[in-house]
């Protein structure tokens, strides 16, 4: 109870700020960018406080470490720019200290080494992993919290998806 209450006094403001509610309007792994931003910042929450990380700092960028609108298909939130986007949001309506944003910058190192050791993945895109490398052990900590709950969500959508072709075909052999 106590560190629900630590985690909710951390996050309210954000949570029930406008601009981020809107979040809730986009698709994110199979769930909205709303719901994946407090996964990640939960995860972050635990992660920081078993290795004794800064957590008010770790939970805040952990929250708004995707904190950009629109589709994913534009450019300036792909894969390797949305970071930045997303800092500057964060800059603009919570008043982020350059720590935190940092640790936004930063969250895709995942992404920027699993391009390096597999390059044929999204092959348009150049990277260089070290741009991405976190300063800090917060800046890890949200980065393998965002990997963890992209993968959480990305299998439970495709457990769901399939459950319903499944039912789908079910349901005709029934019919006819
Ligand atoms: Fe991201
Ligand atoms: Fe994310």
């Amino acid at each position: 109870m106590k560190l629900n209450k630590e985690y909710k006094e951390i996050t309210s403001d954000i949570l029930n700020d406008e601009h981020f509610l809107e979040l809730k309007n986009y698709r994110h792994h199979g769930t909205n960018r709303y719901d994946h931003c407090k996964r990640v910042s939960h995860v972050s929450f635990l992660l920081a406080k078993i290795l004794k990380a800064n957590v008010d700092d770790t939970v805040k960028a952990g929250l708004l470490h995707d904190f950009f609108l629109g589709s994913s298909n534009k450019e300036e939130n792909s894969y390797l720019n949305h970071p930045k986007k997303c800092v500057q949001n964060a800059k603009e309506y919570f008043n982020i200290n350059d720590f935190e944003a940092n640790i936004i910058e930063t969250h895709m190192y995942h992404y920027a080494l699993t391009k390096k050791m597999l390059p044929f993945i999204n092959h348009d895109a150049k990277v260089n992993a070290k741009e991405y490398k976190p300063a800090s052990k917060e800046g890890r900590i949200v980065c393998l919290a965002d990997l963890l709950a992209s993968i959480y969500e990305v299998g439970v959508f495709k457990v769901k998806y399939s459950v319903c072709l499944y039912l789908l075909f079910v349901f005709n052999i029934i019919r006819y």
